[in-house]
């Protein structure tokens, strides 16, 4: 269908404009019948379908919706590193949102993993914005390319569950551009969603639903945004002041409380009825491109999806331990499963993320269909924190006559959910006493973990396995067997850091703020930007992540490089030395040498998956733009390349660097200094050019330090004097000449100084 949208506006009474910016249902837009204009249904979203078919007076629990497939969540699909997998989980959904008659799929969540202990972690991808970017760009294009919207959520900077529908998120503009907005920014421009939703709290006091400066500014015109923007389910705080700021809808339904509210301000002048109109024109184009792009004959395949789910979790493991290849197991062994998750496995976490599964796969019954010899503990409750010392005596018990202990711990669900944030990073102690119990008798331990975010491992250096399965959706028990018994290759890599404790978060001193506000004081210094630039050790470092089989990086090599535009395509041919297929994420990261201003010591700009037959060799290729070796310049308000040298380094994981290059760029024009008398004389020597301007300066205040005869042209000033002279600024020459200083010399200095800025300004 096409709808005439003009001819829409037009007949549209004030009333029926404002009635369409806000929700008919808690999952439908308004229609219009008089004129014809049709609703359209929204669902969540992110990792699987949660369809809540209303029937008229009847309420819905939260976790009451339509069976549906449960896919891995947000923190495994980064640790993939899969844009074709990210892209093709997308693509079920969507086919599945056809086959359910659902317009648009409320995701994919593309916060910041800032703290490990946001309650929604296991719905948001990582702590990288570049990461989270392209992620959320696969899945929405995957989503998308089913002719199905998708709500990229939640715009922005809702890292805590904490007081969310109020709190204000206090963050600096370069924190903000480099990291909170860079991701949504990345999601944007690679792949256009639909729509976009709100966050609920506030950024530096404004309410992410009516921020003009994100929702117009950053979304529309920096970006490129042409879709329309949504709320957050009750986060509207002023309707109208939303509508004017690029908020256009209000979900779910207001009651017609709000669109009354919407009709008074245009009467009364606060809105203008263009800028209802346009807002009005954006949700209708949605509206039209959903329903010309129905397809009424998608089926949902619940068996065919499923069998996805468990291919895409399979390579969202993340094997952070292997000591003495205690992994892959020997089926032919006598194995202990000791744990509720082996029989039970947690698969995703609660609020609105959450599924009415399909079929749940637990690992137990998987790893006997391998043909295993498996004893099976429950261990501890897997709800209540509590030690159940008979659980534990026959879990020791069996894993004492076993040959291996695998032991599937993780966080219950209360301790992981959207409303809410974790109080501590520690899983149950129950489960960690669990563990001792068990590697005091059994020397071979695997533990298997389910967590949506990084807990303490305070038994890490004792047991010899270690795989992180995250909240892997509901197949993610058949895809652990899969990984335990080797037929799947561990290929997945953290998409976050696991700190030692939570004290060692950038985070932890300001998180979750006081009653009104949050304090972003790390800065730019999240995850492996701080561990890096602080030197600490991390449990395990960002980008970590083991393989049955061994890569070797060789030939890393510039292909071409433009050091004036900063475009550098370099490329590394990675070679499978084991006797295994598996795949490698290579991960690029740049840093920059002798940086000038605060950076982090590198930063991730690219990575790439690649599969490799045994012995086999490719090449992996990066294009490398400006972007890539900027940071945002808070002097000029602008994305700003320093010139000098960068080290490009690929790498296997944040620590683990395994080749690297050296480039030398231009860079972009030098910033202008502001000169004034107050000027420190040791930041316009920074400037090129400058010391010759300076020369006579200097010699006229040391020479207060100096003998009056003094050969500046034969003798050295110690250096000790020449730093002290630097520090001082330019009116203080008084002082330290007296009775030689003229005024004149500083005058002329300054000019002298300005006009050397503009020749070197020309030139460039
Ligand atoms: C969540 C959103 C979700 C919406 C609809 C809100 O509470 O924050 O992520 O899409 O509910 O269920």
């Amino acid at each position: 269908m096409k709808l005439d949208i003009d001819r829409f506006i037009s007949s549209m009474t004030l009333t029926e404009k404002a009635s369409l910016c806000s929700g008919f249902t808690n999952w439908h837009t308004k229609p219009i019948e008089r004129l014809g204009i049709p609703s359209i249904m929204v669902a969540d979203g992110p990792h699987g379908l949660r369809k809540q078919e209303l029937k008229e007076n009847e309420f819905q629990m939260i976790h009451d919706s339509a069976v549906s497939v449960g896919f891995p969540t947000g923190p495994g699909l980064a640790a993939s590193f899969d844009r074709d997998l990210a892209f093709r989980m997308g693509e079920a959904l969507g086919n599945e949102c056809q086959a359910e008659n659902i317009q648009i799929l409320l995701g994919p969540g593309a916060n910041i993993k800032r703290s490990p202990l946001c309650g929604r972690n296991f719905e948001y991808y990582s702590e990288d914005p570049l990461v989270a970017g392209e992620i959320a760009a696969a899945w929405i294009n995957g989503v998308q390319s089913k002719n199905v919207g998708t709500s990229l959520k939640h715009f922005a900077a809702n890292n805590q569950e904490t007081r969310r529908m109020a709190i204000s998120a206090e963050i600096d503009e370069r924190t903000l551009r480099e990291i909170y907005w860079a991701n949504f920014e990345r999601a944007v421009k690679k792949s256009k969603p639909w729509t976009v939703m709100t966050a609920y709290n506030k950024t530096n006091g404004v309410y992410g639903s009516e921020n003009a400066e994100t929702l117009t500014a950053r979304l529309r015109e920096d970006w490129g945004f042409d879709g329309f923007v949504m709320t957050d389910w009750g986060a509207v705080n002023d309707h109208v002041a939303g509508i004017a700021a690029g908020c256009e809808l209000e979900m779910p339904a207001s009651g017609k409380f709000t669109d009354q509210l919407v009709v008074d301000a245009v009467r009364n002048g606060r809105l203008s009825e263009e800028t209802l109109d346009c807002a009005v024109r954006r949700i209708l184009t949605i509206v039209d491109r959903a329903l010309s792009g129905r397809d009424e004959s998608a089926v949902f395949n619940y068996e065919k999806d499923h069998a996805l789910a468990r291919e895409i979790a399979a390579d969202t493991i993340v094997l952070l331990k292997n000591d003495g290849a205690i992994l892959p197991l020997n089926p032919k062994a006598e194995i202990a499963f000791i744990g509720a998750y082996a029989a039970a496995p947690r698969f995703q976490g609660g609020g609105s993320s959450h599924t009415n599964a399909f079929r749940i796969e637990n690992a137990l019954d998987s790893a006997r269909a391998y043909g295993a010899n498996i004893g099976y503990a429950q261990g501890f409750s897997g709800e209540a924190d509590e030690t159940d010392l008979k659980m534990q005596a026959q879990a020791v018990e069996l894993a004492k006559k076993s040959d291996v202990a695998v032991i599937f711990a993780g966080l219950p669900d209360s301790f992981e959910s959207e409303g809410y944030d974790r109080t501590h990073m520690r899983l149950p102690d129950c489960q960690n006493a669990l563990i001792r119990a068990v590697r005091a008798v059994q020397p071979n331990v695997v533990v298997v973990l389910h967590n949506g975010s990084p807990v303490e491992m305070p038994w890490a250096a004792d047991v010899d396995g270690i795989l992180e399965a995250y909240l892997g959706g509901e197949a993610i028990g058949a895809a652990v067997s899969d990984v335990l018994f080797g037929s799947v290759n561990p290929s997945a890599k953290l998409a976050e850091t696991f700190p030692t404790h939570l004290e060692q978060n950038p985070s932890a001193l300001n998180f979750p703020g006081d009653s009104k506000t949050v304090e972003y004081r790390e800065g730019i210094f999240v995850g492996y930007r701080y561990y890096d630039a602080k030197k600490l050790e991390p449990l395990f470092p960002f980008g970590h992540g083991l393989s049955y089989t061994e890569f070797q990086y060789r030939n890393a090599r510039i292909e071409e490089i433009d050091p004036v535009a900063a475009d550098v395509r370099v490329a590394v041919d990675i070679t499978n030395a084991g006797p295994r297929f598996g795949k490698e994420v290579v991960e690029l990261y740049i840093a920059p040498l002798k940086a000038k201003k605060k950076r982090p010591v590198q930063e991730l700009r690219d990575f790439a998956k690649v599969a490799l037959e045994p012995g086999e060799t490719k090449t992996v290729r990066f294009s490398l733009g400006r972007r890539a070796f900027a940071y945002w310049e808070t002097e000029i308000h602008d994305w700003y390349v320093a010139g000098g040298e960068y080290e490009i380094r690929f790498s296997a994981s944040s620590r683990d660097c395994r080749a690297a290059l050296t480039v030398r760029l231009n860079g972009d024009p030098i910033l202008p200094i502001e000169i004034t008398p107050d000027t420190l004389v040791c930041d316009l020597l920074e400037y090129p050019g400058a010391d010759e301007i300076l020369t006579p300066l200097i010699r006229g205040i040391a020479l207060t330090f100096l003998p009056e005869n003094f050969d500046f042209d034969s003798e050295k000033i110690d250096p000790t004097i020449l730093n002290m002279m630097t520090g001082v600024p330019l009116h203080s020459m008084r002082s330290w000449m007296q009775d030689r200083f003229d005024p004149q010399m500083l005058e002329n200095v300054i000019d002298q100084f300005k006009r050397h800025m503009e020749k070197v300004a020309k030139r460039r």
